[in-house]
């Protein structure tokens, strides 16, 4: 049995299930790890992959390992690991795992450290946390590692910021900013696992609710939409006056958080930023308003200030629901202990859109490889090439074919003389 720390192996065989289901809706990475298998293109390359331990994980991690990668796996989040997930992964696939939901911050951080010390040569992060332990506290490691890819905003931000201050150590590929990736997975995954984790946490109707959307990033975005289809008032709140005029002209109501609060009955943070509600919002908010997180730290809504306010909190009137019953009687709900709701309270996005996510992280694992010693200590896009392959393998997988230009057109967009 390969090394691991996981809740219960004995779940095992629900965890294969589960992770086989998701795997008929993942048609794009299938092929990725075909190809793999057949090139081994990555064989012997020791990789950390630090990511929320689901399903759709497992299939990534089963094609970089069909490709030869010797990986380990760890939690992203606390709260976000499939349990029966992490079973099958060491039990019937041989991955050494370091993840259990629920996990406190020492074991967090003491399953990342294991992750780290098996001395990557490519890293793959969700939120930075591996990047930013192995930067500041690993320096021999840093040296081997020939670069890393990011899943997620949140992540993106902080490797941009260790760009500009000189920290960075080795060369990153910002997967989620790939269209492949924050089009679809931002947009409708988050759109739909968010209102997923809203409602089996808390049986919530969206139908009629003022429901306020912190962010209108593509996550922001995905979500507004889908409550304003479930029958929702929406009400966007921005920093980004671009942005704030965009969900306007999309048909939202455009507001600051001071003047939603008032009104809201579900707020909803997808910003990537801190303390987007605090306790000056918390006390204006109608007696049970619902207030959570989708972006990926819990540091978006003021859970100390929160906290410090109330006069009382009750732990667990639902699963992943906490009452706060702040001093003027009223109670405030706290779903998922602020962290991301749609991986804590559900599944996290449906395995059709992790297809194009994954199917881009291996791609890009194969591109940093192939580039290693040519990039520099750099946050680099995607390359196009893959975008395009995963964009035509999705396409293809749904049986929908698109147009060509014909050689007359290719001449036309190419030349400046014709016009009126
Ligand atoms: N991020 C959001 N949804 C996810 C999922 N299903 N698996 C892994 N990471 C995710």
């Amino acid at each position: 049995m390969v090394k691991h720390d996981v809740l219960d192996l004995k779940l095992a065989a629900k965890g294969k299930k589960r992770i086989e289901w998701a795997e008929r809706d993942m048609p794009v990475l299938s092929q990725v790890k075909e190809k793999f298998a057949k090139s081994k293109m990555l064989k012997g390359k020791r990789m950390s992959a630090c990511l929320h331990v689901t399903a759709e994980t497992a299939n990534l991690v089963r094609t970089l390992k069909a490709g030869g990668a010797d990986i380990v796996l760890c939690a992203s989040n606390p709260l976000s690991t499939q349990d029966d997930v992490a079973a099958a992964l060491v039990a019937e696939y041989g991955i050494p795992v370091y993840a259990i939901k629920g996990e406190d911050n020492k074991t967090y951080y003491k399953h990342l450290v294991t992750a780290v010390e098996h001395a990557p040569a490519v890293t793959m992060d969700d939120g930075c946390d591996l990047v930013t332990l192995i930067s500041s506290k690993y320096p021999e490691i840093a040296r081997g590692v020939i670069g890393s890819m990011e899943e997620t905003t949140t992540g993106v931000i902080r490797l941009r910021a260790m760009e500009k201050d000189g920290a960075l150590k080795f060369p990153v590929i910002a997967v989620n900013d790939a269209q492949t990736k924050n089009l679809f997975d931002n947009r409708y995954g988050t759109g739909q696992s968010t209102v997923d984790g809203i409602i089996r946490a808390t049986d919530f109707l969206i139908a009629g609710k003022t429901v306020v959307v912190a962010g209108y990033g593509w996550c922001g975005k995905g979500f507004a939409m889908r409550c304003k289809g479930m029958g929702a008032n929406v009400i966007v709140l921005e920093i980004d006056p671009i942005k704030g005029l965009e969900a306007a002209m999309d048909g939202f109501r455009v507001m600051t958080m001071a003047e939603a609060a008032p009104i809201g009955d579900l707020f909803c943070t997808l910003t990537g930023d801190l303390h987007v509600i605090r306790p000056e919002h918390f006390r204006k908010m109608k007696e049970g308003a619902i207030v959570c997180n989708s972006g990926h730290f819990d540091c978006e809504i003021d859970i100390v200030g929160l906290r410090k306010l109330a006069k009382k909190e009750i732990k667990g009137v639902r699963n992943f629901v906490d009452q706060f019953v702040l001093p003027n009687g009223r109670s405030i709900y706290l779903l998922a202990e602020g962290r991301l709701v749609n991986l804590a309270a559900a599944e996290g996005h449906p395995a059709s859109v992790m297809d194009m996510s994954f199917a881009t992280q291996a791609l890009a694992t194969e591109y940093v490889i192939e580039n290693s010693g040519r990039l520099k200590k750099k946050v680099y896009n995607v390359p196009m090439e893959i975008e395009n392959w995963v964009a035509t393998a999705k396409l293809k997988s749904l049986g929908i074919s698109i147009d060509k230009l014909t050689p007359e057109q290719v001449k036309y967009l190419s030349s400046w003389q014709e016009g009126t």
